[in-house]
């Protein structure tokens, strides 16, 4: 075997950064491992014995082993130049996307027989060298096939995907100096040598001054750990499969740089390698396909999407570089490294031929959707006699409705502010700068407001605008009672549950109390919010029945945390739920026959149980919001969580009911939403009205659900229940008894649904009414006869109430039902307000 060649051996003189650069497994040379030292290895460090079939790569000796009873896996033997760090960097980010994200197809790593994942030929003829064994991956590198437009919109979000999958990964060696990242190309000008073409060094040249032109603007850029080379042969495609892509490998390049780098990449992957740059053909049209895929689930800033075309131009000059020098090194295997390099001259040609402008946009142009003509239609703008606009640019409803459905319903686009006064623009710009992009205002026209008092919300002129929108506070804003309790309480002690104190225990027995069932025998835990609720509520489930597998409904939100939010649909496409997550429709009361709903439910809970056994899991728990808020508010029938119910236990699950909305006696008849359906949960959650606005939330469980969870682990929740959240709690209910105040959201519900009954009789756009005590939707259609949702009108609504002063907004899965659920001390007085209001847009759109 020849002696090992380094890069300084065949370059010219290179600078010291581009040395660091390439003074890697790029540039070593090694003697090869073959097949028999492969079967050798796997059977001595596996305890596997079985035959070895030999792939191309470039910096490592890769095989496919075969195991004798049938067992696939792939035996990766380091290239001496790869660090230990590096090593552990792969090892560690693909076991970290494997717990985090198991759905998705990355290889997992295998221990050795001593336990360990990386482990050291210790072999003299093969010093520095490591082996690693990979479950195998069944399908061809996408090189061997030729994608449809949808595969690579799959392979787009695969990516995506992958990127949320590592946004928490953290590495003490993923900040590495790498040839491969882009953001580095600017110390690869050493390698132009190596490139004997004038007509291609000119190309290189301008593709230099091109990034130097950009490079600020990349320092700006969103920055994680990521795969970084997304290319045809490492991904493997199942074309036959139920999912294209069937895997994802080499994990090799993987590093913290731009995201926009790790897109830039993918996407120049997809450039046609039969291409000619003086044709007709734009470059990036499949590449679009893939950032499609990508958008469905993850998000690029309008800035990262006029970066990623020079960096995908950039990439292919980055390829063109250490491939060239590369190929020199190793002229044995210089047609496998060259492979790509050819058809990239011509890409760059492509590239050289479009001016800076022409090329930014090459891809953000396409992601903004035309405008939709409905908000070119000036009478969708026009004012109705004497009253502001009720629907302007800021309601973006361009959108086609699925696109809408990782939005938040009546969100503000804050980029669309044009028509707002200098103030409310100020305050916009400020908090765009301030707070995280997650956050959303309210209304195309957002509201300010200062002060709160029963039901109204006052804006900082005095305006008082009729609140019926915030349930948290049940016992109306600013309750004396509230107030009272949680001032002397804060003045007294504020601490935590480690310490006796009583009142804890009187809430505890106090709130139990007010349960009809024998889940009042239950226990109590406490936590701030109705998501801590939920995620503890589920961990205890899981802990119970030693299963993963959710139910949830098709549309529901149960939270934000990582637990909660993988069991919440309504967060949108773009959310990844959990890999034992299944959904089953709403009982959408409005489209099916009510007395077939509970039937048909207990079915699909059935069929989804099967699936995820098919899948080698178990259910750990149905929980659902018995109002089913975000499905579009179906508060009856009421007899269909009892059938759910019992399939759920025949399967081994709990049956867990979210109560923070419909909780505290929303209903109006009743104190917990469960029991209007007659069914006794295994684990209620409260949340959100509790402490009247104080946070406050928490949990009942059966005794014997979490006697094992609580001997396992203790529980602390340094807020969760601590003496001025309990004095809250406790007030509220207080209130809520002492007032007769279900009576009353009973009393003025029924006003409020007479009215809105009155409403549909006179609107054909109000395709149904439904709701129970102080809850209600209201679902807008175009056509009563098709049922078919009408968002557009619904958010004008919203926002036509929210010119007059009540307050308001929309839910369901198409946001086209008004979601109007005001404080449980609504006056009659205030219910006339809202109905007559109401007419009064209605009769203007
Ligand atoms: C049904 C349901 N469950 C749980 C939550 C989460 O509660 P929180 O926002 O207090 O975390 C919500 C919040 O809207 C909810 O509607």
């Amino acid at each position: 075997m020849s002696a090992p060649i380094t890069f300084s051996d065949v370059s010219t003189t290179p600078s010291s950064a581009l040395d660091a650069l390439l003074a890697s497994s790029l540039s070593v040379r090694f003697p090869r491992l073959d097949t028999v030292d492969a079967i050798e290895i796997t059977r001595r460090v596996y305890g596997i014995d079985g035959t070895a079939t030999r792939f191309s790569t470039e910096k490592d000796d890769t095989f496919r082993i075969d195991a004798g009873d049938g067992s696939r896996y792939v035996l990766k033997i380091s290239n001496p130049g790869e660090t230990a760090e590096e090593l552990d960097l792969q090892v560690a980010a693909m076991r970290h996307v494997a717990v985090v994200a198991p759905g998705l197809p990355v290889p997992r790593v295998l221990r050795g027989i001593d336990g360990q994942f990386v482990l050291p030929l210790g072999s003299s003829t093969h010093p520095h060298r490591t082996a690693r064994l990979y479950s195998y991956l069944e399908g061809v590198p996408l090189d061997a096939l030729h994608p449809s437009a949808r595969n690579r919109y799959e392979i787009g979000e695969v990516l995506a995907q992958l990127r949320l999958a590592m946004a928490g990964f953290r590495h003490p060696h993923e900040h590495r100096v790498l040839a491969w990242d882009v953001k580095h190309l600017l110390s690869l000008t050493g390698l132009q040598a190596h490139i004997a073409d004038p007509l291609h060094r000119s190309l290189i040249e301008q593709a230099f001054a091109r990034f130097a032109a950009i490079e600020p603007a990349l320092r700006c850029c969103p920055t994680q750990v990521v795969h970084n080379d997304f290319n045809r042969s490492n991904i493997v495609a199942n074309p036959g499969g139920a999912n294209f892509v069937s895997g994802i490998i080499d994990f090799g390049d993987t590093v913290h740089t731009a995201v926009a780098i790790d897109v830039a990449t993918a996407l120049m992957n997809q450039f046609p390698l039969d291409f000619d740059a003086d044709g007709p053909h734009d470059l990036f049209v499949e590449a679009r396909d893939l950032l499609r895929g990508y958008l469905a689930h993850a998000q690029l800033s309008d800035d990262e999407l006029l970066l990623i075309p020079h960096l995908a131009m950039a990439r292919v000059a980055a390829r063109a570089l250490l491939t060239s020098w590369r190929a020199k090194l190793f002229p044995e295997n210089e047609a496998y490294i060259l492979r790509f390099t050819r058809p990239g001259w011509e890409h760059l040609r492509w590239f050289m031929q479009r001016d800076h402008d022409t090329v930014s946009n090459a891809l953000l142009e396409f992601v903004r959707r035309p405008t939709h003509p409905a908000s070119r239609d000036p009478s969708m703008n026009a004012a109705p006699t004497s009253q502001p606009p009720v629907l302007n640019e800021a309601v973006d409803i361009s959108k086609p409705d699925d696109s809408l459905r990782g939005d938040m319903p009546n969100g503000f686009n804050p980029s669309a502010i044009s028509h707002l006064d200098a103030a409310t623009q100020q305050h916009v710009a400020r908090r765009v700068r301030l707070l995280s992009p997650s956050y959303r205002l309210f209304y195309a026209e957002p509201v300010k407001i200062v002060r709160g008092e029963k039901v109204y919300l006052y804006d900082d002129k005095g305006n008082d605008y009729l609140d019926a929108y915030n349930n948290v506070v049940c016992v109306g804003h600013a309750n004396p009672r509230i107030v009272d309790a949680v001032t002397r309480q804060l003045s007294t002690l504020c601490t935590h549950t480690r310490y006796m104190q009583e009142p804890i225990l009187d809430y505890a027995e106090d709130l139990l109390s007010t349960f009809s069932t024998s889940i009042r025998e239950g226990q109590m835990m406490f936590t701030c919010t109705g998501s801590e609720a939920n995620d503890l509520a589920m961990r205890i489930a899981m802990h119970y029945t030693g299963n993963t597998g959710v139910i949830v409904t098709s549309e529901a939100y149960h939270g934000n945390s990582h637990l909660t939010s993988s069991f919440s649909p309504s967060l949108g496409r773009r959310a990844l739920l959990g890999p034992y997550v299944r959904t089953v429709p709403a009982p959408d009361s409005y489209r099916m026959t009510p007395s077939e709903i509970g039937q048909r439910m207990a079915e699909q809970v059935a069929l989804q149980i099967e699936d995820i056994r098919r899948h080698g899991g178990g259910l750990a728990a149905f929980i659902a919001d018995s109002f089913f808020s975000s499905d579009g508010v179906f508060a009856h029938p009421t007899d269909v969580l009892a059938p759910v119910a019992e399939v759920v236990r025949r399967a081994g699950g709990l049956f867990i009911a979210d109560e923070v909305q419909s909780g505290f006696g929303r209903s109006g008849t009743h104190m917990w939403g469960h029991e209007r359906h007659g069914v006794v949960p295994d684990i209620v959650t409260l949340g959100k009205p509790m402490g009247n606005g104080y946070p406050v939330a928490g949990l009942v469980v059966r005794p014997d659900v979490v006697a094992s969870f609580g001997q396992d682990m203790r529980y602390f929740n340094t807020f969760g229940g601590n003496s001025v959240a309990v004095a809250a709690a406790q007030a509220t209910l207080d209130v809520l008894r002492d007032e007769h105040v279900l009576d009353n959201a009973q009393r003025v519900g029924s006003i409020m649904l007479e009215g809105l009954n009155g409403l549909a009789k006179k609107y054909e756009c109000i395709g149904d009414v439904r709701g129970t005590g102080l809850y209600f939707g209201v679902e807008m259609v175009h056509d009563r006869a098709k049922k078919d949702t009408d968002i557009a009108t619904a958010l004008k609504v919203v926002n036509g109430l929210r010119q007059r002063r009540v307050l308001i907004s929309a839910t369901g899965p198409d946001a086209s039902v008004l979601k109007i659920r005001p404080p449980l001390v609504f006056a009659a007085k205030d219910a006339d307000r809202l109905l007559t209001e109401l007419d009064t847009v209605l009769a203007a759109l």
